[in-house]
């Protein structure tokens, strides 16, 4: 049996809109499924304005410079997230200021927030990891009371809701990816999405190269070319026709994980009831209760057929960013990072599967 932790689900009219793309000869970054998608994204998320780029990390990139973020700031960033999540306050020439993540439910830990603010501080990133809510009506509340501006990451929870509402709102920019593992792909790709008219018109020029509105080729900002194809956006549309089926297939993927392994070894992530909370069930993660080797599990896993990612490793360890004298202030994402994995997550992952690999994961425990 093999089993991969994610294959996307194309199963409507992908092919179709494709085909619809090139017979049109519209191929670039030109033609009607790029406002379609657009539109469908924003009717589905109620953002205003949905800007279509070429993926997830520019995505971010455009958020800080449409906020004017640059040499001498400082950004409120998760550690324990994806790196695309920090890279872009270097990007900008600005300082990430790392915070812990909140044990129980892995988002960035509100209580710590306080403190790592200073005079420089000039955003917060919220990341909405692997598909769960961040808290943005408190994060919204910190960053109002202290003059900051609020970007929300949620590449990894198209579909989760607060208090029915999509997640993304709260912030002054958010920022989706579309690479093949998401809850929607088009390959590669992403949006930006704001209800700031102003922002979206400086979004949208930054992604086209600075060009005036007026005048063609001529640019009076140095812009960058961060658009996505028709092509790709073809795909987008198709994939939003079916994204509440998409949502309700992963919502039983993870129900049946948690149905055969007990929460007596293992923590899932939840939804916080007290925020209404809708999850995306992106990629289901687990923290085991044990100090059980994780990349000896993953090994063992792989050779039954199963394919697994350790959790993001916590970005206050890599090389670029490591300052030995932090070195644990982080204990939260440490834990969950040495004690946690991916599973294997995609919507047509049946019971049989889910059985097949908790029993798996059972036999290792108890090796
Ligand atoms: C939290 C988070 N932010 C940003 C990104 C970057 O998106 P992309 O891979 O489309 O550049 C990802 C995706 O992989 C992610 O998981």
């Amino acid at each position: 049996m093999k089993i991969p932790i994610y294959k996307p689900w194309l199963a409507g009219n992908e092919s179709k809109y494709v085909n619809e793309a090139l017979n049109s000869s519209w191929i670039s970054s030109k033609g009607s499924f790029i406002n379609k998608f657009e539109q469908s994204f924003s009717k589905f998320t109620d953002i205003s304005n949905c800007l279509t780029v070429s993926n997830g990390t520019v995505a971010l990139h455009l958020a800080l410079l449409a906020l004017g973020i640059g040499k001498g700031d400082e950004v409120i960033v998760p550690t324990l997230t994806y790196i695309a999540s920090v890279n872009c306050v270097r990007y900008v020439g600005a300082t990430p200021i790392f915070v812990d993540c909140d044990p129980n439910n892995w988002q960035l830990s509100l209580s710590h927030i306080n403190q790592k603010i200073s005079s420089k501080t000039k955003a917060i990133i919220a990341v909405h990891l692997y598909g769960f809510l961040c808290n943005t009506l408190k994060l919204k509340e910190i960053a109002v009371k202290n003059n900051l501006y609020l970007i929300e990451d949620c590449a990894e929870a198209l579909g989760t809701t607060i208090h029915k509402r999509h997640v993304g709102n709260a912030g002054d920019i958010s920022t989706f990816s579309f690479y093949g593992n998401k809850t929607i792909t088009t390959g590669e790709g992403g949006i930006v999405g704001t209800n700031n008219n102003d922002l979206a018109k400086k979004i949208y020029k930054l992604k086209n190269q600075g060009v005036n509105e007026n005048k063609v080729y001529w640019h009076d900002i140095i812009g960058f070319n961060y658009r996505m194809t028709n092509i790709c956006a073809a795909i987008g549309l198709a994939q939003m026709e079916n994204i509440n089926e998409i949502l309700s297939q992963k919502k039983i993927v993870y129900e049946l994980y948690k149905k055969y392994l007990s929460s007596d070894h293992v923590f899932f992530q939840n939804e916080q009831k007290e925020l209404n909370e809708s999850s995306s069930f992106w990629i289901i993660s687990i923290q085991f209760k044990r100090e059980i080797n994780c990349e000896k599990l993953r090994k063992f896993l792989f050779d039954k057929g199963i394919e697994t990612r350790p959790i993001f490793y916590p970005i206050h360890k890599m090389p670029m960013y490591h300052n030995p004298k932090l070195e644990g202030d982080y204990p939260n994402a440490d834990k969950i990072s040495k004690y946690g994995i991916s599973l294997p997550s995609y919507p047509e992952l049946n019971e049989i599967k889910i059985k097949y690999i908790c029993e798996k994961i059972k036999e290792f425990i108890y090796l």
